[in-house]
This record gives C-alpha cells, structure tokens and sequence, in this order.
C-alpha cells in the first residue's frame, strides 16, 4: 500500500532505540537520527531477513543500524551500505570469508522511508 500511514507517537520512537513497527503491512524500523526520526524497511537488502530480530539482537548506534544476522551496516538516515557481510549469526568472521558470507549478493542500501511528525503523531510515506 502506497501514501501515508500512521506508526506510533514521537514520545515512543524518539528514546534513542530500534522500533520495528508494521505500516499496514509493510515491516518498518524507526530510530531517532539526531533530532530526527528517520524509517527504512525491515528487511536486510543482503538476505531479506529482519533487522530487529536475528542471532545478533537489535542493534542501533550513531544512527547505524547492523544486521543481526551478518553484520552488515547501514545508515538509517541514507540507508547508505556502510559495511557488508562481515559476520555470521552476528559474531564478527575474518576478512577471507566474507566473500562466503555475502552468497554472491553486491552491496545494497537499505530502502527508506520520509518520516512525518505532525504533533505527536508519526507517519511515514511509503
Ligand atoms: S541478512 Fe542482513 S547481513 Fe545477511
């Protein structure tokens, strides 16, 4: 479903956490960048899993979201790449293995989100 669709309220996605949320039907994870609430879809352009759920556990630092599952990285605010397939079940592996790790796929950007705060309420257009 394209257009505007509701996710919560700022009070609850601004705390400095990961949020998965669902937006009518499309997995979302919003976290506040800086001062602003940024969104990208929630799934790993590497292998199409979660980026909140996964061996590694949740994980949200300086606006970098790192997969769970191989440690690839983003940021949340570009969905730039900043990292790809560096680990396995979310344990760092060493350089020569990442070639396995990664099964062939090139680095991707994750897909983003505009976020809109009107008051508390939080949408984001898809
Ligand atoms: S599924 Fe995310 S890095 Fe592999």
């Amino acid at each position: 479903m394209a257009g505007r669709v509701r996710i919560g309220v700022r009070a609850e996605l601004t705390d400095g956490r990961l949020h998965p949320v669902d937006a009518d039907g499309t997995p979302i994870v919003v976290g506040a960048v800086g001062d602003r609430l940024c969104a990208a879809k929630n799934r790993c352009p590497h292998l199409g899993f979660s980026l909140t759920t996964g061996p590694g556990g949740r994980r949200f630092a300086d606006g970098q979201i790192t997969c769970p599952w191989h440690n690839s990285r983003f940021d949340l605010a570009t969905g730039e790449n900043l990292d790809w397939a560096t680990g396995f079940a979310g344990r760092a592996m060493p350089r020569w293995s990442r070639g396995l790790i990664a099964l062939g796929r090139k680095p991707s950007p994750l897909t983003t989100y505009p976020v809109i705060v009107e008051g508390e309420d939080v949408f984001v257009e898809l």
